[in-house]
Formats: structure tokens, sequence, C-alpha cells
């Protein structure tokens, strides 16, 4: 691995207590000592300068230090990993060649479009946004970016032109990296049509340039002169890029997550402090060694992909696999079967894809071989101890740690989970926080709570990968999470400790449903839901989901004279799949003649969550509603529905 490692990679249990002690008695020394892991070009003298006291804050890691986060994912392998491939990608169509992209080749390709990037204009601090499949562009365009210190803003390729377009508006990006379409499960997505619907919508005038990649070859309009071909772009650069020097709190890039209220907030990430923590936590929760094939089934549109995809295994010089397809294409072995294929050694994946496959029996996975697997991980949502169980006694037969990690976007790296060496494993439990990482637990009036207990998940100090601020609402960062607990970052989830210390995370607190391991916003859905002429009132809260984790629940209330039908419902998930994207399709609507509201007009959604849960015996206090009617008719259409 790159760096004499600080901490070992291979961290026992004995280790782990110690470093975790001195991590947190001294951490200038500890944070000191992992920054060392990466190439700086100019080495910090600072470590870290952080208060989470709303009248004095700022987080700055490494503060004077200068690198390039290309430079640290590239340039620095090529002597010794120059012909170790980077990335393999495998393609939707199991038919169709997998890829090797080795690290000398991936350098030539990020410096060509940092190149061609250039020669279109873009500067340090420009945003550029990346709309692409998971393909091997995805990756380039990201580094690319970083070279040249633009600043990129990955949108996932499941969002639809509207959600675009806010992302676009939101951060003013100049250009726009798109292919022609996309290609998952066998079907076509068309991307470049995608971002021209958004273009032509409001706020999107910022952009002067878009890049279209040659993916599936499927026609699409070019609109001359700001719809340009990639390659056409691209290949005539030359192959050297002179890295930009980044301070180490240079923005690195945003990436657009929900939240409780409003539209998506640009969580921005800087370079160094993040590229730090990407690359530690991936070398020592996944254990990792020169020889690995490392597969994380994310896609690069979320935090998941950027870390764990991206920065973290290119940091670290290790083979990342980059998948365009889905777990259930052309069948439910095809995860397995590109294991096999690849000799995949650590696999990382969601538990929404854990219990679909689960369901269809062990059959599709014990026809395969798996015996390359060395390390299972888990993210995304919690992960129930039946899936656990099959992950680990079926996928990986009985021999495989599992590393269950939470973390969050604004976290940029994994807080809590297990190392594979350091303890006995806990199905459903993400167990302890990494070395340098302090959570704690408070009540609601945010007392600090001792020993085993059940309370919101804060975390009472920065660590390097820490977020450090909305892109262009910074009040809107420290209101978000500084301000509900008083000198603590709330992380908006639930938490039980128990009596061994290890911590059982139970779902979000607020108003973010968790759906397939994919953050959504009820104000977003209720949005898109209003956006439509014939409602008046929606309200969106999260079920229980066997798949899912969790599920939409939708109460709509129409407008006078409106009638409601399955046309008008299916009407009403078309504006959620268009105003959002799929992933955002609620599961149930339910009419609702009105809303449970208190005295003063709010929403009481702690009774439409018991309403949608069927837990209707539950309701608890409702005598502060204006009218308590509503309830009772909103539980019986509930059951008779
Ligand atoms: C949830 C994904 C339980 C949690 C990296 C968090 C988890 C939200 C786990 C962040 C886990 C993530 N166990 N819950 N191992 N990992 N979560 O920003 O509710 O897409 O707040 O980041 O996912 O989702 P995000």
């Amino acid at each position: 691995m790159p760096t004499a490692a600080h901490p070992p990679a291979r961290i026992t249990r004995d280790d782990y207590e110690r470093l975790y002690a001195d991590s947190v008695r001294d951490p200038d020394a500890f944070w000191g000592r992992i920054a060392q892991r990466i190439d700086w070009m100019r080495a910090p003298t600072q470590v870290r300068d952080v208060s989470f006291d709303v009248a004095d804050f700022r987080i700055r890691w490494y503060g004077d230090g200068e690198l390039n986060a290309s430079v640290n994912c590239l340039d620095r392998h090529l002597d010794t990993r120059g012909d170790k491939p980077a990335l393999i990608f495998e393609p939707d169509d199991p038919s169709q060649p997998a890829q090797h992209v080795s690290y000398r080749e991936l350098h030539a390709r990020v410096c060509r479009l940092g190149n061609a990037l250039r020669h279109l204009g873009v500067r340090k601090g420009d945003r550029v946004t990346i709309y692409l499949p998971m393909i091997v562009d995805a990756v380039v365009a990201m580094l690319a970016c970083a070279r040249i210190g633009a600043v990129h803003s990955v949108v996932f390729g499941g969002f639809a032109p509207q959600s675009i377009a806010d992302r676009i508006a939101d951060c003013g990006s100049k250009l726009v990296i798109t292919a022609d379409e996309g290609l998952r499960g066998g079907k076509r997505i068309a991307l470049k049509a995608n971002v021209d619907a958004a273009l032509a919508m409001h706020g999107t005038n910022s952009v002067e340039t878009v890049l279209v990649v040659r993916h599936t070859g499927a026609g699409v309009d070019m609109q001359m002169p700001r719809d340009r071909w990639f390659d056409a772009v691209v290949d005539s650069q030359h192959a050297h890029c002179e890295p930009e020097r980044m301070n180490a709190e240079d923005p690195l890039f945003i990436l657009y997550t929900s939240g409780s209220t409003g539209k998506p907030k640009g969580v921005l990430h800087t370079t160094g402090g993040y590229l730090v923590y990407a690359s530690y936590t991936h070398e020592c929760v996944f254990d990792l060694r020169e020889d690995d094939v490392y597969w994380c089934t994310a896609d690069v549109g979320w935090i998941t992909g950027h870390s764990y995809i991206v920065y973290g295994p290119l940091a670290n010089g290790a083979t990342a696999l980059v998948f365009e397809g889905v777990p259930n294409y052309p069948d439910v072995s095809r995860f397995w079967n590109v294991i096999d294929k690849h000799r995949v050694t650590l696999f990382y994946t969601a538990p929404t894809a854990i219990r679909a496959l689960m369901r269809e029996g062990d059959a599709p996975v014990t026809s395969t071989s798996r015996a390359s697997l060395r390390l299972l991980g888990t993210v995304g949502e919690p992960i129930n101890p039946e899936a656990w169980r099959w992950y680990h006694d079926v996928v990986g037969d009985a021999r495989c740690p599992i590393v269950d990690t939470w973390w969050q976007t604004e976290t940029g790296g994994i807080l809590i989970s297990p190392l594979p060496h350091a303890g006995t494993p806990k199905p459903g439990s993400a167990t302890k926080p990494l070395p340098g990482v302090r959570p704690a637990l408070v009540d609601a009036n945010g007392e600090l709570l001792d020993g085993e207990a059940e309370g919101n998940l804060v975390i009472l100090d920065s660590w390097p990968g820490q977020m450090r601020t909305v892109y262009g609402d910074h009040p809107r960062f420290i209101d978000t999470y500084f301000k509900t607990y008083p000198g603590m970052y709330f992380t908006g989830d639930g938490c039980r400790r128990d009596a061994d210390g290890d911590y059982w995370i139970t779902g979000r607190v607020d108003d973010v449903i968790n759906v397939s391991g994919h953050r959504i916003g009820t104000a977003e859905v209720e949005s898109a839901l209003v956006g439509h002429a014939g409602v008046a009132e929606a309200a969106v809260v999260g079920f229980p989901h066997d798949l899912k984790g969790q599920g939409i629940h939708a109460f709509v209330t129409l407008k006078a004279g409106i009638e409601p039908s399955d046309a008008l419902r299916s009407e009403l998930v078309q504006c959620v799949r268009t105003g959002i994207g799929p992933i955002a399709t609620p599961d149930r609507i339910q009419w609702a003649p009105g809303l449970p509201k208190t005295r003063s007009g709010k929403i009481m959604r702690r009774i439409l969550r018991k309403i949608a849960e069927g837990a209707t015996e539950q309701l608890g206090d409702t005598s502060t509603l204006a009218d308590p009617g509503v309830v009772e008719s909103l539980v019986a259409d509930r059951t008779a529905s």
C-alpha cells in the first residue's frame, strides 16, 4: 500500500483500543500522522482548526497544505503500478467485453480531458456538472475536474430534467458532461435528451458547453455550438496536463443530497481532508491489500461512488470495478457471476440489493463459486439481521467478515463500522467508531446519554472528511447541523448503544426517507405532487418496506370538485417521476379529505407515519388537532385500502 500505513491496515482488537484512545487523547498528532498517507505538493504544518460553536464556527483541516487529488489518484502510482488495472469496467450486457484500464491509461485519459476542459475555458473554481452512466468516462470526468481545480457536481443518471436543472442552477455550472444514452438492465436511458430538457429550463444559462460521450451510439440532437462530441474534443489533446496546485481547503466537489426541508442541498467537500479521510477509511475498513480486486456496486452519482469507487480506492492504488448494470440482469446471479469473472476479493453493496437477491433463494448464489471473496460490506441503510446472516452464510460461505458501514454524504467517509479483525460481529450493528471519530447519543433536550441508551446520534468533534458548507448557503449548513444540539454535529439519525458500547442505527429521525438506500426528502415529493393542478395539499411519510427498507406513502388532498380516480393516481405518480426521478415514485397514494393539523396549521406527521405503518392503535395524543375527525377518516380509509 502507498505509505507506511498509519494506522496499520489490519487493525486487531488490541490495536483498535489503543489507536482509539490515542486518537481521542491527541487528535492533532493522530490526524497529522494519517495525513502523511497522501502526497502533498506542500506538506501541511497545521492539522485542525475546528469549532462547532456557532458564534465562532470553523472547520479547517491541514489549512496550509497544498495538493492535487488527481495526482494522488494517478501520477503517484505510475512508477510502481503503471500497468496495474486502476479500473475494470463490466458492461451492462455481459456478452460485451470487459475493459481493463491501467493507471497509466487512466492518467492519460484524465490528462486529455483536463486539457480539453481548460481549452473550453474551464478554470479553477468553475463548476462542472457530470451526468453520466456508470462508465469509465465518469471516473475520468471527475478526476479531470480535480486535475484542473474545477469543482464537479455529479448528478445521478436516474434523475429527471427538473432535478438536473435545479442542480445546475444552484451551482451555476459552466459545462456539462453527459452521454448519448445510458444502459441499465438492457434499457436505454436518454441522458442527452434529459440534459437538453434541463437546459431549456429556467436558471441554467450558465452552461456554455455540453460534452457528449458516445456510449450507445444512438443518434441525439446536437445543438451547435453548445454541444460537442467528447471524443472529437478530447482525443486530440496532449496526454500531459499540468495539475493545479490546490489548497487543502479548496473545494473538490459538490454533491446534492436531500434534507428534511426545501430543495436538495449542495454538500461541499474540500480537497485535503476529504482525500485523506476517503483513503484512510478505504484502507482500514476494507483491510485493503495490494492484489485485491475491489467492487463497490454504488453509482458514482452518490457519495459512496465518490469516496469508495473513485477517490479512496484510486488514492490507495487499488483495482476498482466499475459496473454499469443491475443485480437482476440478465438474471439474478449477475453479481456473483461478475465476482467470479473478475475474481473480486472485496465486495461492498446495499442491504436493499441483498434483500432483493435473498428473495430469489440460495440457488442463484450457490451455483457460483465466489471463492475469491475475502470481505463483504454494506452501506446506506440499516441491515436487518436476517439479511446480514444470509449475506454472511450464503454469499460469503460463512468465511468472510462483514463491515456494516455507517456514514453520510455529509461525513465524506465511513465513521462507524466494524473493522474486519477487531471484534465479534453483531448482525445489524455498525458497532464502533473508527479511530479519530467521536459519536455520542443525546436525548431530545440535548443531554448526553451514558452507557446503554437510545437517542439521537451526534458527533462531538470534527474529522477531516466532514463537509464544509452547503454550497452558496453557509447559514443553512450551520442551522441544519449545528443548532439542534449546540456544539455538536447532528446526524439526523436515531441510534441505540448497547452494553458493549456498540452502535445500532435505527434510521432517520427527520423528514428524510431512506428508500433502497437513497435519501429522499418528503418536502421534495410533496412539492412535485402539489405541482399537479388537481392537488390542494400533500403530505408524504415513510413506512417500513420489506425490500426497500422504507417506502413512500403520500396523503393527497384534492381541490374541490376534483374526483379521485386511478387515472389521477397515475398522473400524480408521473408528476413525481418527471419532477424528481423514478427513485422517488410513491408506493402508495392515499386520498385524504383533510390532513391532521395542529391549531396553528402544522401538519402532524407523527400521526401520518403511524397511519402509514398501520400502527393505528398507537396514534398517541391527538388532542392538539384542529379537527380530530380527519384522523378517523384517514384510518378508516387506510384500513379499507
Ligand atoms: C443511512 C450514504 C444504517 C443513515 C453513505 C444515514 C445507514 C443515511 C447506514 C445517509 C448503515 C447509511 N446503517 N443506516 N450502515 N449507512 N445509513 O447521505 O440514515 O446517501 O443518515 O449516505 O443513510 O445516506 P447518504
